[in-house]
């Protein structure tokens, strides 16, 4: 690890509310926030006070993942039009949205995507990523493509996006009002790119932004994605619920920068980190209950299977007994059972085990802020992670929570920085100037696993 790096943080915003279900029925939560983009504004705002690098909106797009009935869709209304205006009310934060290579025109995406570039003062940047919900392919009309069409797809339609940034010349805009020359014809030029599943002529008429075009950001950890992200990403969002398992990401992440002759720290890997920051862990699990106490049947009974035992849900109150944890045994095809058993082991009862998070997403933190800290500063130290995406519990207190309990436990121990480096999302990655294709990596040609 190099003396002085300091670790990357973003802010997950989906649907408003936060990441936990029940998030939109909290006291002091506007309940109709899932339409609210001053909402957003002010989440954005808070992460932007805490000096994090970026914002990472996750999307479908389109297809709810929830029962409607009785939770929010996870996602942004709009990912563009919701970066559009955090845009306008906000200096620092980068802004990357998730944009889909499977079902999108090139075209479409590289004009929008390098407008918002433009809109922000150079802040954009772009998730690339294959879909592979059949409930988002209906939305198109479509079925999921094979894993070859969409890694092939990808591959192409980041090419030509990247041309079509590229195609307005660095300097071919004069608007010399006394000459009146609006720009060189001759530096804005077709792209002619024809691939086997999509293609543009160009050119795009949009100039450089202040960082030239946008971050490219991938979300994902199969070999498909190391070949993708290797050639094209600078950053990574990943999913890992161990150190080894995020070391082990990182480095095929790097490995495979390397093999398309770019250098690894070009591409930063940063996995996720769910947050319930209080002042201590009773305080953290009792919100933790109210937040997720309506799911403990369907988790209970899911629990029983991570764990290889039968559990009660009518003992909630009540720690597994010896022969229960004598029996345990965690499951092979769930990473998160070792750590559901460690939990379990140490005395908890059902209800408090189900409250640390053992069944989400991500490694989670329900605790004072100085666990989060410790957590983060221990994948950072092992080379496991660049930095993380976190996602709080609920929105409207737990981005503050986290900036105000977290962050200057970093700061005081020099792994975040103080303040940003500069203004554009290019400069708070720290990845190299890029405009158009990068060089080393171009030829509308892919590889698939
Ligand atoms: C942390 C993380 C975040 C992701 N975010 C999204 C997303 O916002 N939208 C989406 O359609 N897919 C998302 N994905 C899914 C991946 O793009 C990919 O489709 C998935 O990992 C399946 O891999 P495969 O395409 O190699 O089968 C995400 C994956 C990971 C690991």
């Amino acid at each position: 690890m190099n003396a002085g790096k300091k670790m990357l943080i973003g802010l997950h915003l989906g649907n408003g509310y936060g990441s936990q279900p029940g998030a939109w029925r909290m006291p002091g939560v506007d309940s109709k926030s899932y339409t609210s983009f001053d909402a957003r504004v002010k989440q954005a705002q808070a992460a932007e006070r805490g000096k994090l690098q970026f914002i990472f909106l996750p999307d479908g797009p389109g297809a709810i993942m929830a029962d409607i009935e009785t939770e929010s869709p996870g996602f942004n209304l709009d990912v563009m039009l919701t970066l559009a205006a955090v845009a306008r009310e906000t200096e620092y934060i980068g802004l990357v949205a998730t944009g889909s290579t499977t079902f999108n025109e090139p075209f479409n995406l590289a004009r929008q995507s390098k407008a918002l570039d433009i809109m922000s003062h150079g802040r954009a940047g772009w998730n690339a990523i294959t879909s592979s919900g059949e409930d988002v392919a209906a939305n198109y009309g479509k079925r999921i493509p094979s894993g070859e069409e969409r890694y092939g797809r990808a591959h192409e339609v980041v090419q030509i996006i990247q041309a079509l940034w590229g195609s307005w010349g660095k300097d071919a805009w004069v608007h010399d009002k006394e000459t009146g020359q609006f720009a060189h014809k001759d530096q804005i030029i077709p792209i002619n790119l024809q691939g086997k599943f999509v293609g543009s002529r160009g050119p795009l008429y949009i100039p450089p932004s202040e960082q030239g075009q946008p971050i490219i950001f991938h979300a994902g950890g199969s070999p498909n994605a190391y070949e993708l992200a290797g050639r094209f990403a600078n950053a990574v969002i990943g999913a890992a619920f161990t150190i080894e398992d995020a070391r082990a990401q990182r480095n095929a992440f790097r490995e495979a920068a390397k093999r398309f002759g770019r250098e690894p720290d070009e591409i930063k890997y940063i996995p996720g980190l769910m947050t319930t920051i209080e002042k201590d862990r009773r305080t953290a699990l009792d919100r933790r209950i109210q937040l997720t106490e309506h799911l403990f049947p369907q988790r209970v009974a899911y629990l029983q299977q991570m764990l290889g035992i039968p559990l009660d849900i009518k003992r909630l109150d009540e720690p597994l007994s010896k022969v229960q944890l004598d029996a345990a045994r965690p499951s092979r095809y769930d990473p998160r059972s070792p750590h559901a058993l460690q939990i379990a082991k140490q005395g908890w009862s059902l209800r408090d085990i189900l409250a640390h998070g053992v069944i989400d997403y991500h490694p989670v933190i329900v605790g004072p802020g100085i666990e989060a800290a410790d957590h983060m500063q221990a994948w950072f130290e092992a080379g496991a992670a660049d930095g993380f995406w976190i996602s709080p519990d609920v929105n409207s207190d737990g981005i503050d929570a986290f900036v105000d309990e977290v962050v200057p436990i970093l700061q005081e121990r020099r792994l975040f920085h103080q303040d940003y480096e500069g203004k554009t999302l290019r400069e708070h990655l720290g990845v190299p100037d890029q405009y158009g294709i990068d060089p080393r990596v171009e030829e509308l040609k892919y590889k698939t696993n």
